[in-house]
Parts: C-alpha cells; sequence; structure tokens
C-alpha cells in the first residue's frame, strides 16, 4: 500500500502523435480512411468464410480467426486515437489507460499466436499433404484457438496487474497514441524493475519463440518444394509463403524492436512509427496479403455476389 497517501492520478493525457497542426486534418483522413479500409476489409473476410462452404477449413477458419484479432486489435488504439485527435484535452481516465492496455495486450498476442497456428497449418499441409485432414482435425483446430486464447489472456492479465500495483504521482503526459506498457513505465513513481524483468523474459517466450516456430515452419516448408521441385510446388509455395513472411516480418520486426531492444538514443517520432505500423498497418493489410490475393476467396467472393444479386444457380 505504499505510496497511498500521495495524491495519486486519476487520468492520463495521450499526446497523440508528434504533427504539425496544419497536418492534422490530412492525417485525421488518412487514419479514418485506414481504420475503415481495416474494419471493411476484415468483416467481409469473416463474412465471406462463413457463407461459403468450400472456405470451411482449417487455413480459412484460422484466417477468419485472425481477421477477428485484426479487427478487435485496430479499435482498441484508433477510435480513441481518431477521438483524441479531434479534442483540445486528450484525456484518458486510469481505468481507461489500464483496459486500453489490457486488449491490446491481449489481441496483439492472439495475433502472434495465430500466426504460428497458420505457419504449422501451412507445414503440415505443403509437407505431409496426404495425412493433413488426419492430423488438422476439427478437434486441433480448436485447441489450438483455445490456447491461444488462453495463454493470450494469461499474458495480458499478468502484465495489466503488474502495472496495476504501480503508483502514478506526477507527470501525467504519455507522449503516445495510446496507453502504451513501456510509456507508463516512465511515468510510474514507484519502483518498476519486476515490471521492466516480466516484460523481458515474458516477451521474450511470447515473441521470439512464435517467430522461431514460424521461421522453422516456412523453412521446413521450403526445403520439402525443393527437394522435390515441381513448377506449381514452387508457384504455391511462394505465393502463399512469401506474403506470410512479409506481414510476419512487419509485425515482429517492429515489436520486437520496440520491446526487446529499446534504445535511449530512439526518438518518439520513430518509435511512434513503429508503433504505427503495427497497430494500424498491419492489421490493414492482413486481409488483403493473406485472402483478397487468393484465388479460392476471389472465387468465393464471385460467388456469393452473384448468388446474391443475380439468382444465379
Ligand atoms: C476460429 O477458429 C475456430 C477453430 O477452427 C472456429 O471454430 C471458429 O469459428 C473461428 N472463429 C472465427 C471468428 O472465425
Amino acid at each position: 500500500m505504499k505510496g497511498r497517501n500521495q495524491t495519486l492520478l486519476s487520468e492520463f493525457l495521450l499526446l497523440g502523435l508528434p504533427l504539425q497542426s496544419k497536418y492534422e486534418i490530412l492525417f485525421y483522413g488518412l487514419f479514418l480512411t485506414m481504420y475503415l479500409t481495416t474494419i471493411l476489409g476484415n468483416l467481409l473476410i469473416i463474412i465471406l468464410i462463413q457463407l461459403d462452404s468450400h472456405l470451411h477449413t482449417p487455413m480459412y477458419s484460422f484466417l477468419s480467426n485472425l481477421s477477428f484479432s485484426d479487427l478487435c486489435f485496430s479499435s482498441v488504439t484508433m477510435p480513441k486515437l481518431l477521438k483524441n485527435m479531434q479534442s483540445q484535452v486528450p484525456s484518458i481516465p486510469y481505468a481507461g489507460c489500464l483496459t486500453q492496455m489490457y486488449f491490446f495486450l491481449f489481441f496483439g498476442d492472439l495475433e502472434s499466436f495465430l500466426l504460428v497456428v497458420m505457419a504449422y497449418d501451412r507445414y503440415v499441409a505443403i509437407c505431409f499433404p496426404l495425412h493433413y485432414t488426419r492430423i488438422m482435425s476439427p478437434k486441433l483446430c480448436v485447441c489450438l484457438v483455445m490456447l491461444s486464447w488462453v495463454l493470450t489472456m494469461f499474458h495480458a492479465l499478468l502484465h495489466t496487474l503488474l502495472m496495476a500495483r504501480l503508483s502514478f504521482c506526477g507527470d501525467n503526459v504519455i507522449p503516445h497514441f495510446f496507453c502504451d506498457m513501456s510509456a507508463l513505465l516512465k511515468l510510474a513513481c514507484s519502483d518498476t524493475s519486476i515490471n521492466e524483468v516480466v516484460i523481458f523474459i515474458m516477451g521474450g517466450i511470447i515473441l521470439v519463440i512464435p517467430f522461431l516456430l514460424i521461421i522453422v515452419s516456412y523453412a521446413r516448408i521450403v526445403s520439402s518444394i525443393l527437394k522435390a521441385p515441381s513448377a506449381q510446388g514452387i508457384r504455391k509455395a511462394f505465393s502463399t509463403c512469401g506474403s506470410h513472411l512479409s506481414v510476419v516480418s512487419l509485425f515482429y520486426g517492429t515489436v520486437i524492436g520496440l520491446y526487446l531492444c529499446p534504445s535511449a538514443n530512439n526518438s518518439t517520432v520513430k518509435e511512434t512509427v513503429m508503433a504505427l505500423m503495427y497497430t494500424v498497418v498491419t492489421p490493414m493489410l492482413n486481409p488483403f496479403i493473406y485472402s483478397l490475393r487468393n484465388r479460392d476467396m476471389k472465387e468465393a467472393l464471385g460467388r456469393i455476389i452473384c448468388k446474391k444479386m443475380f439468382f444465379c444457380p
């Protein structure tokens, strides 16, 4: 209970983006467009996968989960960012800040686990095509998704509870556009060493292990294709894995760079741009990279539009 007798903060100020005021409207429009694209693109994928029975396979059910997670992930930060860009006093209550942090961690981790699950799914599909349906049974799929939810719930809760222990008494200005864990730690007036150790260890487990698993999966896919090269196999593998890897490296690259290798000479602007990369850009790009370029998805879209509008057989 130490620190309780000091005046504790009841709200924080989110400084938002380091923008000159003449660019505010431009960026407001840009972010609004990006947010709407994220929502619509991901919703389209979820609806398409639900409606089309050809897409009721493990790969698409994971994709649908990823879209759901993307949709929520960007909804944790974007509406608040857009609202704060318009308001004079961009404040957020203490409880709101912790809630935002919880859901940010929750959906961020979920995304990370789902990317691993999807990489494993592709690994089984390409390296053991004959056993794919037996290995990737509906039961295993549900287990993998449930496991991701449970792990990510505990991880987010751990950090949020550790943050709730700290007292905040002095400065309440967060130089960021959402309640970022590391920005909050800098404002705390109690000892943050436990938090830092936990961030480092859990961050290592939660980010580096999934990242390595993904790399191993794709490396085995590539080596299995090179063993028996066929033009069709190579094309198929590159079209799926190339795009997967680009999303994976954008997401993990920025997150690992920000949380595991924080350096004192990182400017706020650079950190904000990196944070924008994985909070705004990856959730927006995922639907396009994973799904909408994909032939099955395009055919499903065609079938559904056709059925609904023109009563095709
Ligand atoms: C997520 O994946 C599980 C397991 O494959 C599936 O049952 C569920 O419908 C998916 N959820 C969404 C929102 O797509």
